[in-house]
């Protein structure tokens, strides 16, 4: 069962790696803001989901908490990559999370698949579309279909 080819992980290890050692701190909280906004185009629905971490304020403590929840979950399971059996409880635990709250759909994953890949070209000198989407895709569909 693994979740994509060893270069793909190599490559989105290093991409991923590369752009926290970026100078600034609060990089996280960037990122996660500019893959919501991206999300909130697409689908405008999607935001009243985020309701509970003051989502209409999206510099609040409230809503960066909830961004470096996010990018640190994604950096678990990107950690993960190479160590399939626990890659595998970490998403169903993921899966969990989401599942416990309404009106969360399969959709989304997709659609956030779509924001990640808008987003992190933007952030990364060496982007490499194909083995990100792989391996942010075969995550978000696993996840996705525990929902
Ligand atoms: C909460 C990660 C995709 C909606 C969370 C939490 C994490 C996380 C770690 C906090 C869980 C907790 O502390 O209980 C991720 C990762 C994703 C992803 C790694 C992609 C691979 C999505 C998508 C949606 C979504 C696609 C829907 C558009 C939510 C909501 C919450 C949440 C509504 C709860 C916010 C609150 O605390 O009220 N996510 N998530 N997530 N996520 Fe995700």
């Amino acid at each position: 069962d693994d979740c994509c080819t060893t270069e793909d992980r190599k490559e989105v290890q290093t991409l991923w790696s590369e752009i926290w050692s970026a100078q600034f701190t609060g990089r996280r909280v960037q990122v996660a803001q500019a893959v919501f906004e991206d999300l909130f185009r697409r689908d405008p629905e999607s935001k009243n989901l985020f309701k509970r971490v003051n989502v209409d304020d999206m510099n609040s403590p409230e809503f960066h908490a909830h961004c470096i929840r996010v990018v640190n979950g994604l950096d678990t399971v990107i950690g993960l990559l190479d160590d399939p059996d626990t890659l595998k409880s970490q998403l169903e635990h993921l899966a969990q999370q989401h599942k416990e709250r309404d009106g969360i759909h399969k959709t989304h994953f997709d659609e956030m698949s779509h924001a990640f890949g808008a987003v992190m070209p933007q952030v990364s000198s060496c982007f490499n579309p194909d083995a990100w989407n792989r391996c942010f895709g075969s995550i978000a569909t696993k996840i996705a279909s525990l929902l």
